[in-house]
Order: structure tokens, then C-alpha cells, then sequence
């Protein structure tokens, strides 16, 4: 298929570059992996259709899918997260790539449609949109897909639903379910992304503010722990009792959303769950509250509640709506209840999407060598592969650690040994 493309504005091409660059010195697990199978090719002849954020840590992944021989078609996972001079670059790189940032939901299937008009062998998916267009949609090219990736929380979910239902077609590797990520990226990349879009749609000081997080699940974790770190009170919000338990136990509050939403300055939704917050907790924030969410879509933060409450609605800053009650109280509501990381923000930093695509990179080579004997379902990376990056990883920040002697590795063995 000849290139195509659909992006704001080409002519930003050369500022993506740059921000490409940067992320290339930032991810030296996949640059290796990139070295190393550019000579092999093991994606010759197959048709990568991704559906995942634009950023510039993806277009390291791109250029990876494409060294080691695959036809790359893209387009972003969420309306507000393309960065257009990323988009630019790839599509003036030749990459077939239809993303802008602040699509509408019509025109984000648009491009979904097109990214898969090139009959794929292959899908990479960040919370399953392209996948679930393959699947009822355009049925015709499922018969050509020989596998597919799952990148975040929400699609793994939703996928593992769909094969419950017997309704997956073909195998999918859940990306996110590995160690290597879902304990990484999830915790620190989501952590450290998802303070960085408020602080930049915002600009408030968090040390002293109650910033209360729902979900204390890797998210959440990663949130609370680092607003906990610039000096915020953090409260927890729960449904499941260990998470309660461990948020407890780490120091922060754990109490239900009712009680939650009198006390908090800023809150972060981290489930994905629909309706985390709904029209009474609107009703009892205080004066100034801060909202946004995290999660992958944006049903966790109800909107059109807030809307209904509101006398007035104003765009005050970027990514930062101020909406007016009947008794005079503000609540900011940021980057539209879209996750506010990658919205308003970068997304998360290139050194923890190093892991992450690594794992993608891996995922694709795998299902081009073994997709068709796999059935069809979700399926976890080998358990091997997490410590053969961590250690890749660990290498590349000049980290060693120690080795099992023989003995040990005898005495881990040996059940007869005790007092
Ligand atoms: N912003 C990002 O870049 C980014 C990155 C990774 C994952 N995600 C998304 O973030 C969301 C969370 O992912 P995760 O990996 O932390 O999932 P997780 O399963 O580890 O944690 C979710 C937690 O939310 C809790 N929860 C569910 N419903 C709740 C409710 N009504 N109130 C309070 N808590 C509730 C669960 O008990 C669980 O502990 C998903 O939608 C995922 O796809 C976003």
C-alpha cells in the first residue's frame, strides 16, 4: 500500500524530529532491540495496524516495527493525546498515519479505518478500539490477522471479556499483564505523567493540598505516591479491600468518595470504572476543587453531571475548564475528564516506555513466528522475557546485581533443609 496520512500540519515535522531524537538517547532497550533485529527482518512482509498514542516514544517503536521489516499503519488511541509534530515526522518519515490532536469521536474511528484499510497481519492496540473495529465492523480482515498486542488495563479487560464470550478471533498477548510494565510504566510512568499534567494545566502548589486518588490499584499507587512525595495529604478511595488495606499501611487515608469529596483540593481518577465521580460529589466539593482523571477513558468522571449543576462554564487556562455552581463554587475540571497525562501533559517519560514497547517490540515478533499455532485468546508474555529486560535494563543505567551461587541454587531446592 502506497503511504498515506492525515495530520495537522506537516510543516511541524522538524520540532518531532527533534523530540524523536530525544526519546531514541532515553530508550537504549529498544534502540538494542532495534540494532539487533534490523539485520534479521523477522517483521518482513507483515502489516502492522497500531492504535495507540502519538507520542515520541512511539514513534521509537514505529521506527523499531519498521527496521525490522514491517509496513506500519497508525493512529492514536485517545483524541487529545497526538503530539503533532510527532504525527508530522512519522508521516513525513513514510509511515501511513492518521492522527491529530483534539479529533472528534467521528473522526477518531475515521482513522481507525484507515489505518486498517491495508488489511493488517498484525494489531497493536491501547484499549482495544482497533481491535474491537476488526471485530465487528470490518469482520472482512479479521481473517488475515494472525495476532495482536494489548497495551493498557482497560483492554486487556475488555479483551479478556470477549474471549469469555468466545467472541476473540484471533490470539492477543497482554502487554500490560507483564511485570516489566504493568509495575513500571503503570506505577512511575503513570506517577510521575499524570502530576506533570496537572501541575502544567494548573500550576498549583501540591505540597499541603488533600489530593485524593481513586483506585489504588498500579495507577493510583504511582499517583498517590508521588503527590505523597511533594508534600500532599493523599486519601484513598477503594473498593477492594486489600488495596484499602495496602493504601492504609503506606501511609495514606482510606475512606469512601462521599467522605472524600468534602475534604479534597484535587482529585485524580485512577480506576477505570465508569462514574468514580458523579453529580453528589459535585455537590459537596469544596470552593476551587481540581478534577481530572487518569484512567483510559472518560467515563470515570461523569461530565455531563457536572454540566448539569453548572450556571457557567469557561476555558481559564489550557486543559483547565472552570465550571460555576448555583452557589458561587468553582470546580476545574482538566483536559476534559481525558487522561490528563497524555492530554495535558507528554505522557509518560521515554525512559519507562524503553520497557514497555520493548515488550510490544517482543510481542509482535513473537506472534510473527508463532501467532498461527496460537489459538485464539488472551496470552501473558513469558515470564522470562520480564527478567531478560529488567537485566537489559539494568545494564543500560550501569546497575549489576548479584547471581544465585551453585549452592544456593541447591539449597533453594532442597525441602529437606530446615533448622
Ligand atoms: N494514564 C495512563 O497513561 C495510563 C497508563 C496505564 C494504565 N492506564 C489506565 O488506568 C486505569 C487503571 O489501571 P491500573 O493498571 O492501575 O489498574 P488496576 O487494576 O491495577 O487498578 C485499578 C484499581 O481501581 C480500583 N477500583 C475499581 N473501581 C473503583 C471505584 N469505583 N472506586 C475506587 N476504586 C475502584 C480497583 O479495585 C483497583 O484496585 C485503566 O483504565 C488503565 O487502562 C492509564
Amino acid at each position: 500500500m502506497a503511504q498515506n496520512f492525515k495530520v495537522k500540519d506537516i510543516n511541524l515535522a522538524d520540532q518531532g524530529d527533534l523530540k524523536i531524537a530525544w526519546a531514541e538517547s532515553r530508550m537504549p532497550v529498544l534502540m538494542a532491540l532495534r540494532k539487533k533485529f534490523a539485520a534479521e527482518k523477522p517483521l518482513k512482509g507483515h502489516r502492522v495496524a497500531g492504535c495507540l498514542h502519538v507520542t515520541k516514544e512511539t514513534a521509537v517503536l514505529v521506527g523499531t516495527l519498521e527496521a525490522a521489516g514491517a509496513e506500519v499503519s497508525w493512529s492514536g488511541c485517545n483524541p487529545l493525546s497526538t503530539q503533532d509534530d510527532v504525527a508530522a515526522a512519522l508521516a513525513r518519515k513514510g509511515t501511513s498515519i492518521y492522527a491529530w490532536h483534539g479529533m472528534s469521536n467521528e473522526e477518531f474511528y475515521w482513522c481507525i479505518d484507515r489505518t486498517i484499510d491495508f488489511k493488517p497481519t498484525l494489531t497493536l492496540d491501547d484499549g482495544a478500539d482497533l481491535i474491537m473495529t476488526v471485530h465487528t465492523k470490518r469482520q472482512d480482515l479479521a481473517k488475515t490477522v494472525i495476532g495482536g498486542t494489548e497495551e493498557t488495563t482497560t483492554g486487556v479487560h475488555r479483551l479478556r471479556a470477549m474471549a469469555n464470550d468466545g467472541k476473540l478471533v484471533y490470539p492477543v498477548i497482554a502487554i500490560n499483564d507483564a511485570e516489566t510494565k504493568w509495575d513500571f510504566d503503570n506505577v512511575y510512568g503513570t506517577g510521575q505523567s499524570t502530576l506533570d499534567g496537572i501541575i502544567r494545566a494548573t500550576s498549583v502548589l501540591l505540597a499541603g493540598k488533600n489530593v485524593v486518588v481513586a483506585g489504588f490499584g498500579h495507577c493510583g499507587k504511582g499517583c498517590a505516591g508521588r503527590a505523597k512525595g511533594m508534600g500532599a495529604n493523599t486519601i484513598i478511595t477503594e473498593v477492594l479491600p486489600t488495596a484499602a488495606l495496602k493504601a492504609t499501611l503506606e501511609g495514606h487515608k482510606a475512606m469512601t468518595m462521599d467522605e472524600a469529596a468534602k475534604q479534597g483540593d484535587v482529585f485524580i481518577t485512577a480506576t477505570g470504572m465508569k462514574d468514580v465521580l458523579v453529580e453528589r460529589h459535585f455537590a459537596s466539593m469544596k470552593d476551587g476543587a481540581i478534577v481530572c482523571n487518569t484512567g483510559h477513558y472518560d467515563c470515570e468522571i461523569n461530565i455531563p453531571a457536572l454540566e448539569k449543576l453548572a450556571v457557567s462554564k469557561r476555558t481559564i487556562r489550557d486543559n483547565c475548564e472552570e465550571f460555576t455552581m448555583k452557589d458561587g463554587r468553582r470546580i476545574y475540571l482538566l483536559a476534559r475528564g481525558r487522561l490528563v497525562n497524555l492530554a495535558a501533559a507528554e505522557g509518560h517519560p521515554s525512559e519507562v516506555m524503553d520497557m514497555s514497547f520493548a515488550n510490544q517490540f517482543l510481542g509482535m515478533v513473537r506472534l510473527a513466528k508463532e501467532g498461527k499455532t496460537m489459538k485464539a485468546g488472551v496470552h501473558d508474555i513469558d515470564p522470562a522475557q520480564d527478567q531478560e529486560l529488567a537485566a537489559l535494563k539494568l545494564a543500560t543505567m550501569g546497575i549489576k546485581i548479584d547471581a544465585l551461587t551453585k549452592e544456593q541454587t541447591t539449597y533453594a531446592n532442597d525441602y529437606t533443609a530446615g533448622t
